[in-house]
């Protein structure tokens, strides 16, 4: 194997350093509902997390990603907030989550929280008020409301349609209506108005007074909108770039909430970190991710690709030339509380790509969901293979890697959760043409047998129902199996935290369209096999790998770490 083309980028940050501890981080999402459920009411709850602080030591995480945690109806499994100061009475007490920091920061692992500033839930003190309020007044304000069209304002102020399907505006019964984006029970705030701007910085102290070291944010690329009273059509929308002056997303002055909440960030010794998951171009991410604003931003361009060595070539590399030129570090996800887990996209066949380099349009996993997991044919072995593969690949990488629950254990998605058992708006608003989120979202499974197999205590099942093979993946059963997913994904974690080193990566050229090979400063060798043939190896100790060598070579849909 010849070295090539190496990807110079920002000197590493001193490793520890309380400041940038951010910055090459493995970052576990919780999505608390569904993780671990203390007091038997079938829901996950924070004490029921506190109890699992030891399972998140052993795993190896450096942070955890908290999804929303706040009082919610959960129209909008949580992202719909009632409250940003307070905790869900379901999920516990602030004490209970003063007990949840202090246990993760006992065990050296960081807090990030979530934080939802597009949208409020319909139950927020705010739009009860606006509801209550005449057209006009200071409390309709805080959010996006507008005449309806035609006689008595019964037509809807514009035909754009919400991102969980029907229209993006809802009627109050007064010839006015309100913005949502997404589900009817999250309206969307004006980030024009000065109150509105002032109460968020107020929870951003709220919760870092807390000790929580940092914040995801939600939608971030949506909170500027400039709307003047006549709106444009969709098809208006659809024509206009996204280039800073986008109506709706994406806005340059976006940025001006940001540094004013980099302003609070930096008032915190530490600072405090921030996440943006901002679906913008990869060329227009930077600007959230510099230090002057949130700090890093999601990049969701593996999530997006085919298990492909070429489409991940570009792709890393793409992204590790931003990060340089941004300051920041660069983001990797495959999986996540709103996509089909990546054992299960990596076991179908991969969708039908665009002509000419276009992005494929339908959703992964989409057409195997709807046809409730028989159509196409999941391969779920080699989906997991594929998935153990590339995770070690990621874990290898410059920059942070965000897991998400369940993951480690190699859980695929569920496609057959009973029609009444659904919780995802996406469900209820698109009937019959998307099946929403759920399916990655089942509690997870602790143990072996029980009748929520350990996620609770008592003998009442999980409030989203758990499959039969839960039980065979659980923690209790993977914990002493040294082939588990469980048990790789403690290894590599355990092992990126000594190898851990600058933020540079060299490739490796390998003589095999099929097989990425890169090194890292410090000798740490990362060689992932995309194809079926096994392949040889470069000379090196072998210090782990995603499934068996065969004898000595590294078969297909394998990724193996060598000292070089
Ligand atoms: C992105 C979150 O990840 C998703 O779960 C949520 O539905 C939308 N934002 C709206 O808050």
């Amino acid at each position: 194997m010849t070295e090539v083309m190496e990807t110079r980028l920002t000197p590493d940050p001193t490793a520890g350093d309380a400041a940038t501890w951010w910055r090459q981080a493995a970052v576990y999402q919780i999505y608390p509902r569904a993780f671990a459920d203390a007091n038997g009411d079938g829901l996950g709850d924070l004490p029921g997390i506190t109890a699992r602080v030891p399972y998140l030591r052993s795993l190896g995480v450096d942070a955890v990603w908290l999804s929303p945690f706040y009082p919610s109806a959960l129209a909008d499994g949580g992202y719909d907030v009632d409250d940003y100061r307070d905790v869900d009475p379901r999920l516990g007490t602030l004490e209970d989550f003063d007990a949840l920091v202090a246990a993760l920061h006992d065990a050296g692992i960081k807090l990030i929280v979530d934080l939802v500033p597009n949208h409020t839930s319909d139950r927020h003190v705010w739009f009860q008020e606006a509801l209550a309020a005449p057209k006009g007044s200071p409390a309709r304000d805080r959010y996006i409301f507008r005449d309806g069209k035609g006689p008595d304002g019964a037509e809807p102020p514009a035909d754009w349609p919400s991102t969980f399907g029907g229209p993006a505006w809802e009627p109050v019964g007064d010839g006015q209506w309100y913005m949502h984006h997404f589900a009817v029970q999250q309206p969307d705030l004006n980030w024009k108005n000065p109150e509105v701007r002032a109460d968020f910085l107020r929870t951003l102290r709220f919760w870092s007074d807390r000790g929580v070291d940092g914040f995801r944010v939600d939608v971030a690329h949506g909170l500027a909108k400039d709307l003047g009273d006549e709106l444009p059509s969709q098809a208006e929308l659809d024509a206009l770039p996204w280039d800073g002056n986008h109506p709706l997303w994406d806005r340059d002055e976006v940025h001006e909430i940001y540094a004013e909440w980099r302003g609070v960030f930096n008032s915190y010794d530490p600072p405090r970190t921030a996440v943006a998951e901002a679906w913008v171009a990869a060329d227009r991410r930077a600007r959230y991710a510099s230090s002057a604003g949130l700090g890093q931003a999601f990049n969701f361009d593996l999530l997006e690709a085919d298990f492909d060595a070429a489409q991940f070539r570009e792709i890393i590399t793409f992204n590790l030339e931003l990060a340089a030129a941004s300051g920041s570090s660069t983001t990797w996800v495959f999986s996540n509380h709103d996509v089909v887990r990546h054992a299960t996209r990596y076991g179908l066949p991969p969708r039908r790509t665009g002509t000419d380099g276009e992005k494929p349009r339908e959703k992964q996993g989409k057409r195997w969901l709807l046809s409730g997991g028989t159509e196409p044919e999941l391969q779920r072995e080699l989906g997991l293979r594929r998935a153990r593969a590339a995770t070690l690949l990621e874990l290898a990488l410059p920059g942070s890697s965000y897991l998400y629950q369940g993951e480690e254990l190699g859980l695929h998605e569920v496609p057959d959760l009973p029609d009444e058992a659904r919780q995802d708006p996406t469900f209820f608003r698109s009937p019959g043409v998307d099946v929403g989120r759920d399916g990655c979202r089942v509690p997870l499974p602790w143990t072996r047998e029980g009748a929520s197999f350990g996620f609770g205590p008592g003998s009442g099942p999980a409030d989203l129902p758990q499959p039969d093979w839960f039980g065979e993946l659980a923690v209790e059963v993977q914990e002493d199996d040294a082939a588990s997913t469980l048990t790789l994904y403690r290894r590599a974690l355990g092992l990126r935290r000594e190898l851990q080193t600058e933020e540079e990566l060299t490739w490796v050229e390998t003589g095999h369209a099929d097989v990425l090979a890169f090194r890292r400063p410090n000798g740490w060798l990362s060689v992932t096999n995309f194809g079926d043939a096994a392949v040889d190896l470069p000379d090196g100790e072998v210090l782990l790998a995603s499934a068996p060598l065969e004898n000595g070579r590294l078969p297909g849909a394998t990724t193996a770490w060598l000292r070089a």
